[in-house]
């Protein structure tokens, strides 16, 4: 059984603007969905109706006990902590989890994304890809049974990509089912168990990375020419 069910989903904003026009899929435990397609395409409105954020104009989201958490594509909008080590138990400090909880979570998801040595440190002076996984860890720690990315690439440079791509698989290789919005593929859909490809608010393309991705050009997402196969879609050495 699917952990996430969404069907007809639509979404109109105020000003009539239609962002989500009956979008069905079902999200899988454990699988890793990327979900592509050009500005504009209604990705990060699909993140926020998923999250509660926005209420939709039609259609149903069906969670099976699951919660979301969302990490958002702007960093500097998410981060609210001190130092790392605060950040990160923000959330948690929220629910009033007892401290000692507190710090053991804080600790494990500071070592899952490589920021023990940073926990004292003040969240503005991180580096980009540092940032990106502190925002990572602050929704992960709430464990969150799917973890929804919201362009987790953007504004990074190459050793930033690849220090949150490796954490991406692993915490997919743990078990993890996550959402990634990109419309960066060939940093990434080498992993991906399935792409969806949005158009104008529509899935225009929804399966197998090999089959899906033939709909990419069409939908204003570039493939790199050079890549000869999916497998060749990663920036992680191999
Ligand atoms: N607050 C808003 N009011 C009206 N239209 C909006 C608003 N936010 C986003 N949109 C429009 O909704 C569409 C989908 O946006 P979005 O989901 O952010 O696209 P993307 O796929 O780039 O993440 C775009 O055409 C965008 O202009
Ligand atoms: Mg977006």
């Amino acid at each position: 059984m699917a952990l996430l069910e969404v069907k007809d989903l639509s979404f109109r904003f105020s000003n009539g603007h239609t962002a989500l026009d009956s979008v069905s899929f079902s999200v899988e435990q454990g699988e890793l969905l990327v979900i592509s397609g050009k500005n504009g395409s209604g990705k990060t409105v699909l993140l926020r109706c998923l999250k509660g954020l926005y209420r939709p104009s039609g259609g149903s989201i069906n969670f099976r006990d699951t919660s979301i958490g969302l990490v958002f594509q702007d960093p500097d909008s998410q981060i609210v902590g001190q130092s790392v080590e605060r950040d990160i138990a923000f959330g948690l400090e929220n629910l009033s989890v007892p401290p000692k909880e507190i710090t053991e979570k804080t600790l494990s998801v500071m070592e899952a994304l490589n920021l023990v040595s940073h926990a004292k440190q003040r969240p503005r002076t991180l580096s980009g890809g540092e940032k990106r996984r502190l925002t990572i860890a602050g929704v992960l720690v709430m464990d969150p049974s799917i973890l929804a990315l919201d362009e987790p690439f953007a504004n990074l440079d190459y050793p930033g990509v690849l220090q949150v791509l490796e954490k991406i698989v692993m915490l997919k290789q743990e078990g993890h089912t996550i959402l990634l919005v990109t419309h960066e593929l060939d940093k990434v859909l080498a992993h991906a168990d399935r792409l969806m490809l949005m158009d104008s608010g529509k899935i225009a393309a929804l399966g197998p990375p090999q089959e899906a991705s033939k709909a990419a050009e069409a939908c204003g997402v570039r493939i790199p020419a050079d890549l000869m196969s999916i497998e060749d879609m990663t920036w992680l050495k191999r």
